[in-house]
């Protein structure tokens, strides 16, 4: 076969840029060392660091996130994962440090405008409005990622303006989740895969480059996790590029191209899944079953509980100064 019979042939799902074969080329001979060089990073991070009192829960030296892939985020309970993902999309802010997402600095930019730079993520605790329905919750993504204060953009006239466009893409999105025969249902009366597949939905609808997930597969009836993983391998043909939390390995064998391990909020390794699973030392000391699994529904309950008395908090410090 000539290379021009075979440029014409090829399945450019399979060896096209972006591909299967792109990727693992785009991998392939990286050191697997903390901090490693991508060849196209989407995402840079620099001294990223963040403490609670004491308790010091990220402290990021350096990392790139190649574009296009799927990289997993993965360590114990409390390595600072869910902060990390906080501090890069705007939901906290660092003590220190520097990132840049697609060329641009976000340190200091609010949650709402990094998803308009068209970087987005979902939440461990997945936030839908339960006395909203579906629909509207989808179509909430549209006005930014507000948080758990996106309920305010309910009464912007902007809102109105869009109404129907975001109204179709809402739509269209609900029926690529297969949601769509719930649209009318409220949101509270939906499975806890559902509701995973809702916030995808919802984050979808700013057309993100990149999207982060906190644990997308966690509390998921194992009957959804297949279609579950699905989307996400979908939203990487779709050239989108995917950081996602996981404490299932052969979730992350299963769909992640390249794997960095946290542990006391350090990057303690990087590699591919194959490499991090053969890293002894990874293994014993941050991956054993003692260390990692997702939260109970009791934890999970108390931290829901924690997150709802700061944002009240936080609301009740911010709301004068928000006309
Ligand atoms: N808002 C906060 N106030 C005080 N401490 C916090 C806050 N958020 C996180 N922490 C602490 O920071 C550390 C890192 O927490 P984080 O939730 O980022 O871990 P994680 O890797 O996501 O864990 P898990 O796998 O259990 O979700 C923990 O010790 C946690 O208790
Ligand atoms: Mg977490």
């Amino acid at each position: 076969m000539s290379d021009a019979e075979r440029t014409a042939t090829a399945d450019p799902a399979t060896t096209g840029p972006g591909s299967s074969v792109a990727r693992a080329a785009a991998f392939a001979g990286l050191e697997p060392v903390p901090g490693v060089s991508k060849p196209d990073p989407i995402l840079v991070a620099d001294g990223v660091r963040r403490s609670f009192g004491g308790l010091v829960a990220v402290d990021v030296e350096h990392l790139e996130v190649q574009r296009g892939a799927i990289t997993a985020l993965i360590g114990p309970n409390g390595a600072g994962k869910t902060t990390f993902f906080n501090l890069l999309t705007g939901f906290d802010s660092p003590d220190e440090g520097r990132w840049h997402f697609d060329g641009r600095d976000l340190a200091g930019v609010a949650a709402h405008q990094v998803a308009r730079y068209g970087m987005v993520r979902t939440f461990q605790l997945t936030k839908s409005l339960a006395r909203l329905t579906v629909l509207d919750n989808v179509m909430l993504g549209a006005t930014e990622q507000r948080g758990e204060r996106f309920l305010t953009s309910l009464i912007r006239p902007l809102w109105r303006a869009q109404e129907d466009d975001v109204r179709e893409r809402a739509e269209d999105l609900l029926a690529r989740f297969k949601l769509d025969h719930m649209r009318d249902e409220l949101a509270g009366s939906l499975s806890g895969g559902q509701r995973k597949l809702l916030e995808m939905a919802r984050a979808l609808m700013v057309q993100p480059t990149m999207v982060m997930l906190d644990e997308p597969m966690a509390g998921v009836n194992p009957a959804l996790t297949q279609s579950l993983l699905g989307h996400v391998k979908a939203l990487r043909e779709d050239g989108m590029t995917v950081m996602f939390v996981e404490h299932d390995m052969d979730v992350v064998h299963d769909i992640s191209d390249w794997v960095v391990v946290m542990g006391e909020g350090r990057i303690i390794a990087e590699g591919t899944p194959e490499q991090i699973s053969s890293n002894e030392a990874v293994i014993d000391a941050y991956l054993g079953a003692h260390h990692d699994a997702p939260l109970s529904a009791a934890e999970a309950e108390q931290r829901l509980a924690d997150d709802e008395a700061r944002i009240r908090a936080d609301i009740d410090e911010q709301e004068p100064h928000d006309g």
